[in-house]
């Protein structure tokens, strides 16, 4: 087995609350074993664009710094839009950046799609990767948390909090859209902490009748007041995306589906005032909490530990209370993970009389 001398480390995909503390891990890590880490910049362009864009990075001159406590990447990242022609160019670009910045392995922090490309670039280049998974979608296969995540329900329920003291000044129903993509993981977390009415996910179909029939029973006993989390991946009623916009591979910018569910509540329902909140990218940045910052130090370590042992082609999971390692061409075949509709957290909101849709 070939000893590993230096190592590249890159985030790719969309930016969350722990990736600085991630770095800091592999960094560390690494540094302990005597390998020189290069802090690759702006996801694999900085392999791939030349000059090359790196730095390298020590526990000195960052894990020392205040970085690390810190949200966004410090490294940069790309999200979705490659300046190339062809996913095989780019790929041999990626092999002769590796080859020409020397690097035995690469540790990828990123989401399932950035698993997929990242993988299939270093198999080309017969580099060596271990990916750590990273998402305030939560959406990556087999891992049960993805660093970021936690973050992002922490400020989902802060805001579902805020928004319940504000709507009981006024008689509203105040509609939060979280972001999620397909996957309505952050919006049913930050409903169930928050412990808000309605919680409205992609993966369960609803009715606009489900909705009021859970605010008039609000009303009956009492309330005058009711927080709705809705994800921003759901359709309408019928089944209807309501945007059409596309970022630069295609992929649906999500966006509008608050606006909706509160001018056909307000049309057939006016008990309550209704307002929206749009919690944006706000999602993503913040302190990282604790639990995001303790991820990134088990998956960092954990990572290079896999290296060290010559187990390569790999993703860190946390699993059962547990750091582990699968593959990542399972990871890849398995795709994005939806909510487990008869998992544990749906059965919590039904069982506490959330309105969750029609299930
Ligand atoms: O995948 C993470 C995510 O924040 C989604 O929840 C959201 O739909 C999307 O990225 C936003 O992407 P962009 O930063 O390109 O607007």
């Amino acid at each position: 087995m070939e000893k590993i001398k230096r190592i590249g480390v890159l985030t790719s995909g969309g930016d969350c609350a722990g990736l600085n503390a991630v770095i800091s891990a592999v960094v560390a890590a690494a540094s302990k074993k005597g390998w020189e880490v290069y802090g690759i910049n702006d996801g694999t362009e900085g392999i791939t664009e030349k000059p090359h864009r790196y730095e390298v990075l020590t526990v000195k001159n960052f894990s020392d710094s205040p970085w690390p406590r810190l949200s966004g990447s410090y490294l940069g990242s790309l999200n979705k839009g490659m300046r190339v022609e062809s996913l095989e160019e780019v790929s041999n670009r990626f092999a002769v950046g590796v080859k020409e910045l020397g690097l035995d392995a690469i540790v990828v922090i990123g989401g399932d799609g950035s698993m997929n490309i990242v993988s299939n670039m270093c198999k080309n280049s017969l580099v060596k990767i271990v990916g750590i998974p990273k998402t305030i979608d939560n959406d990556t296969p087999i891992t049960e948390f993805s660093v970021g995540f936690q973050t992002a329900v922490q400020y989902c329920t802060t805001a579902v909090d805020s928004l319940e003291l504000t709507a009981r000044s006024h008689n509203r129903a105040m509609i939060v859209e979280v972001m999620g993509r397909d996957a309505g993981h952050l919006a049913l977390h930050a409903a169930l902490a928050g412990s808000a009415d309605v919680c409205l996910i992609p993966e369960i179909p609803y009715s606009l009748n489900g909705i009021i029939n859970k605010l008039k029973e609000i009303k009956a006993r009492g309330r005058n007041h009711a927080v709705i989390v809705v994800s921003e991946g759901l359709k309408t009623e019928n089944g209807t995306a309501v945007t059409s916009t596309k970022n630069m591979v295609g992929e649906m910018i999500y966006g509008g589906i608050g606006q909706y569910l509160c001018d056909e509540i307000s049309k057939r329902y006016n008990e309550f005032q209704f307002r929206v909140t749009t919690l944006g990218h706000l999602q993503r940045s913040g302190v990282p909490v604790a639990f995001d910052r303790l991820l990134a130090a088990l998956f960092g370590a954990k990572a290079i530990e896999l290296l060290d042992k010559g187990e390569d082609n790999k993703m860190v999971v946390w699993k059962n209370g547990e750091v582990s390692a699968v593959n990542l061409p399972d990871v890849v075949k398995a795709g994005t993970t939806l909510v487990n509709t008869q998992g544990k957290y749906v059965k919590a909101a039904k069982d506490l009389g959330i309105y969750i849709g029609e299930i």
